[in-house]
This record gives structure tokens, C-alpha cells and sequence, in this order.
């Protein structure tokens, strides 16, 4: 409990920095730079008063991961609930509310998301990333902050998870003849989304990434097929099992149950 009260003081020590105006995003434009210097001016006004307009977000709110770590009654003068997102709302609620008055909106800015998540702007670095530091989209696209179900990937099920990347990518949606069943574990299971040191944000970029799950001794029946002997050494040394010309349609295919075109 007390390590509990410990990270959650140092995440809102970070808000508190970044509050006072450290590190925006590339992504930050005019407008978000002078409404972090209109904030600075601006006080927190707790959870409580935001839910007198905004009943819709307050109950949504109640049920997520984030209200967990957050203390709707917090010490005046910090960044709770809502705020800790939103930064301080003085200014937006003396205003009466409003679109763009005085409150930051996490889907144009994901600065406060990382005041916490450090570890994803990191990740969000790498070589191979999503472009959410370039402005070209945003958290949101697939995390839900307000839901219910914000677990990893915004959704409650795996297939949720997939959900959420079919609205962009419906190549890998399907449906096809023949499914590679890896999917159901979710497209995690081969790819880090927010950003990998490995050419199509791939976990691994050798057949680690497949043995992970294919894990049989020379997996020698794969689909009744023999990879034993000099012709998987042959195989390998061309390529990885879904470059070397062999299992290339690795989502799924219509035309090849062993998923080589
Ligand atoms: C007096 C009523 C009122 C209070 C109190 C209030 N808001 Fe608002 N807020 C509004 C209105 C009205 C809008 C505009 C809604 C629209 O146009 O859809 C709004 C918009 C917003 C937006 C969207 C801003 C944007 O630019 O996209 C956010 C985020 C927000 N409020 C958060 C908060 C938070 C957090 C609190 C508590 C600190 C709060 N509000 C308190 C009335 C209020
Ligand atoms: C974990 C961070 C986080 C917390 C905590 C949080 N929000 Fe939000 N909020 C967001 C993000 C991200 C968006 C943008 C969502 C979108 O546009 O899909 C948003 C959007 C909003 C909007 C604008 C919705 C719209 O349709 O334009 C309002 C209003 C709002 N939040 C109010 C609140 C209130 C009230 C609370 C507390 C009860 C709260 N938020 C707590 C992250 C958060
Ligand atoms: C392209 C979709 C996508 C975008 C954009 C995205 N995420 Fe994620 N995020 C995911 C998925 C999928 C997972 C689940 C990862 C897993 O299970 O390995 C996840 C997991 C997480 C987790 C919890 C698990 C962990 O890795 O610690 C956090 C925290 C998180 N994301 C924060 C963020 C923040 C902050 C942003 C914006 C700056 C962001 N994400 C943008 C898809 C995305
Ligand atoms: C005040 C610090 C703080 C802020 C600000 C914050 N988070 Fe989190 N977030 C956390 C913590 C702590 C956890 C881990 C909770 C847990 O493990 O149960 C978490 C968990 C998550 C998860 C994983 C959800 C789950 O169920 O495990 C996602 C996704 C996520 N955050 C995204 C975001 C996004 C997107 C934003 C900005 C809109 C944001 N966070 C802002 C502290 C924060
Ligand atoms: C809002 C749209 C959007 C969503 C949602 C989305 N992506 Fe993407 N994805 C993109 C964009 C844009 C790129 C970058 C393309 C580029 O840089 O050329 C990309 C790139 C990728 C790449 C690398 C492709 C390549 O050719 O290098 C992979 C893999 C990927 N996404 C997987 C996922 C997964 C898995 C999810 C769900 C967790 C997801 N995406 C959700 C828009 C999205
Ligand atoms: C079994 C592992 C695996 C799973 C699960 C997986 N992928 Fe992939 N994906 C790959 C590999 C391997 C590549 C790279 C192929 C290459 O470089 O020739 C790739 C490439 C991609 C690309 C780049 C375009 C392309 O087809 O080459 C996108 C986009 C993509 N995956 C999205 C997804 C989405 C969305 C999901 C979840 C529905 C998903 N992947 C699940 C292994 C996987
Ligand atoms: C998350 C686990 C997982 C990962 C990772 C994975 N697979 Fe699979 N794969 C499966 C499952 C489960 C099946 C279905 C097995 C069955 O029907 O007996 C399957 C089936 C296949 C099949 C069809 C079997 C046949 O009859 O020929 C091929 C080919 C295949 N995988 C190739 C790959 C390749 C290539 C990779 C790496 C890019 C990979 N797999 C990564 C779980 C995985």
C-alpha cells in the first residue's frame, strides 16, 4: 500500500513538472503552447466540480483503471481524477466550459499521458513506431481513457484488441480460407504496436517469432510437412520461416493452408 502511495505521489510530482511546462511533443502546436502558458495561471478544482457538467465522463470514469490509482478527495492544490489528465481546471470551469477553453485534451497533446508513461514516449521513439509523436495519431485511436474496460489495447477481450487495429489496417482483418490462428492471441502476440527496434514493429525479426508458439523439436509435422533434416537448415539460411520465401501470407490466406502465399 504505501509503495501504492509512493508511485502515485511521484506520477503526480511528474504531472506537477510537466504542468510547469517541461517537454512538449513535436506534436504541440501554437494554440497547445500558449494554453500550457495560460495554466500555469490556473488552479485544481477536483473531480467533484468537473462532475457537475460532465456526468457522461464522471461515471465512465469511475469504472476505469486510471480512477484506481487516483484519490478523488486529494490534497487541495494537486493534480487529481480528472485533472490529472486534463491539468488543472479553474480556468475552463470560471469560463462556464467549453470546447478549447482552458482544459487540455489528451488526444490533441499526449504530453500528460507520458508525465506518467515515460517508458512510451521511449517506446514511441524506436525505429519502427506508430506516428502519435508526429501529430498523425493519437492515443486515442486505441486506448479508451474513459471506458470501462480500458485494459491493454482499450477493450475487454482480445478480440477487442484486434478491433481495434482493423478501423486502420483491414488487410489483416480477413475473413480468410485459412486463418492463422496466432491471431486470436491478438496481433500482440508478434508485434510491438507502440514501437520496436525491428522492421514492421515485429517482436523478433527471426523465427524465434514463430518457434515462440511452433515449439515442436524440428517441428518436423508442421501441417504434415517435414522441416527435418538439410532442407530447414537449407530453408533458414535464406531467410527467417516468413522471409524466406516460404510462409509469407503469415495473417492468414486464401489460397494456402501452410500460409505460403
Ligand atoms: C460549468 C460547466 C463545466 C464544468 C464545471 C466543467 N466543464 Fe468541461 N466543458 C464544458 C462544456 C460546455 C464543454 C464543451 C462541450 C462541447 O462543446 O461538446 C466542455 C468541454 C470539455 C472538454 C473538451 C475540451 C476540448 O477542447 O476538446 C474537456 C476535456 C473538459 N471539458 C474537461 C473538464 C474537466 C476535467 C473539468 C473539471 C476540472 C470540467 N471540464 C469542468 C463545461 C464544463
Ligand atoms: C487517463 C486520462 C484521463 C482522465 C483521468 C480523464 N480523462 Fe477525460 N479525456 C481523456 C482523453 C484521452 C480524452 C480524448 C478522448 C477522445 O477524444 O476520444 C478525453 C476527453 C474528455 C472530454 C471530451 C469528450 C469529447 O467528446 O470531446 C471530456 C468532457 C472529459 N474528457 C472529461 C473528463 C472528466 C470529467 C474526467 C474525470 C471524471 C476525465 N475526463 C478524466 C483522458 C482522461
Ligand atoms: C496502435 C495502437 C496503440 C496506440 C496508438 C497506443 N497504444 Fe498503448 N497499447 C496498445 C496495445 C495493443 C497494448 C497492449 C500491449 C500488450 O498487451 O502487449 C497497449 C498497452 C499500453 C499500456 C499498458 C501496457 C504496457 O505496455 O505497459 C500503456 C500504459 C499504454 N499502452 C499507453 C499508451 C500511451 C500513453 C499511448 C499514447 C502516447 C499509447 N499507449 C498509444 C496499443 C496502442
Ligand atoms: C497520474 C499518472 C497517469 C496518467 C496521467 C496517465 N496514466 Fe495511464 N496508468 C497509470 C498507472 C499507474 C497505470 C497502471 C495501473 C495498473 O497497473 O493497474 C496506468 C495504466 C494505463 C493503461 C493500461 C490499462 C490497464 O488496464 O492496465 C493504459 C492503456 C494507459 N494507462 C493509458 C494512458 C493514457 C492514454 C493516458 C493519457 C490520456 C494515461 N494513461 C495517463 C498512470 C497514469
Ligand atoms: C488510427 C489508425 C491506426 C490504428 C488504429 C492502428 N494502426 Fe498500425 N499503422 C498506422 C499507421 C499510420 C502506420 C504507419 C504507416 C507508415 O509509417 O507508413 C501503421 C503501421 C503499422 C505497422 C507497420 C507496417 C509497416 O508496413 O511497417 C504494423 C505492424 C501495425 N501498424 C500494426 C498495428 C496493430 C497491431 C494495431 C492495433 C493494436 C494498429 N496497427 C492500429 C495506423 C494505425
Ligand atoms: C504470427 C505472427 C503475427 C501476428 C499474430 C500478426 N502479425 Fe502482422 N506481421 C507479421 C510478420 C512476420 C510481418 C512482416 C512480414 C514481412 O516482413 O514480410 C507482419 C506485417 C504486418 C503489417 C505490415 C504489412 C504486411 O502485411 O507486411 C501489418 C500492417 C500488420 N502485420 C498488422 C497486423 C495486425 C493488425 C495483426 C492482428 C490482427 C497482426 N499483424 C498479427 C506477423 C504477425
Ligand atoms: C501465438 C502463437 C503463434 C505464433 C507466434 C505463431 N503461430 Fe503459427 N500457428 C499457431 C496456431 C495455434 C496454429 C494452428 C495450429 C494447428 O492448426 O494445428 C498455427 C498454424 C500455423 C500454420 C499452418 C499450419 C499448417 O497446417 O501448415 C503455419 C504455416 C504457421 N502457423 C506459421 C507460423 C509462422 C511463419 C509464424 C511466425 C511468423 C507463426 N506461425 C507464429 C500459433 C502461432
Amino acid at each position: 500500500m504505501r509503495i501504492i502511495i509512493l508511485l502515485r505521489n511521484v506520477m503526480l510530482a511528474a504531472v506537477l513538472v510537466f504542468l510547469g511546462g517541461v517537454g512538449l511533443s513535436k506534436s504541440a502546436n501554437a494554440s497547445e503552447v500558449s494554453l500550457q502558458e495560460l495554466l500555469k495561471k490556473a488552479k485544481y478544482v477536483g473531480t467533484e466540480t468537473c462532475a457537475t457538467c460532465h456526468d457522461k465522463e464522471y461515471k465512465e470514469f469511475k469504472l476505469s483503471t486510471h480512477a484506481r490509482i487516483s484519490n478523488d478527495k486529494g490534497t487541495e492544490g494537486t493534480a487529481q481524477g480528472c485533472e490529472m489528465c486534463h491539468g488543472p481546471g479553474s480556468i475552463h470551469v470560471d469560463a462556464g466550459g467549453g470546447k478549447g477553453i482552458g482544459i487540455i485534451n489528451p488526444k490533441k497533446n499526449p504530453d500528460t499521458c507520458f508525465s506518467c508513461h515515460m517508458d512510451k514516449k521511449m517506446e514511441f521513439r524506436l525505429p519502427y513506431h506508430h506516428p502519435v509523436l508526429e501529430g498523425k495519431m493519437s492515443c486515442v485511436d486505441c486506448h479508451d481513457a474513459h471506458g470501462d474496460n480500458v485494459r491493454p489495447g482499450s477493450a475487454t477481450s482480445i478480440e477487442g484488441v484486434n478491433g481495434v487495429c482493423f478501423k486502420c489496417h483491414k488487410e489483416q482483418q480477413g475473413p480468410f480460407v485459412f486463418e492463422h490462428a496466432a491471431l486470436r492471441d491478438g496481433c500482440v502476440s508478434c508485434h510491438k504496436v507502440h514501437g520496436s527496434i525491428n522492421d514492421k514493429m515485429l517482436n523478433i525479426r527471426d523465427a524465434n517469432l514463430c518457434l515462440r508458439c511452433h515449439i515442436q523439436t524440428n517441428f518436423p509435422t508442421i501441417g504434415g510437412g517435414s522441416h527435418a533434416g538439410n532442407a530447414l537448415s537449407g530453408r533458414l539460411s535464406e531467410g527467417t520461416c516468413f522471409s524466406g520465401g516460404c510462409h509469407t501470407a503469415v495473417h492468414g490466406s486464401n489460397f494456402d493452408a501452410h500460409l505460403r502465399y
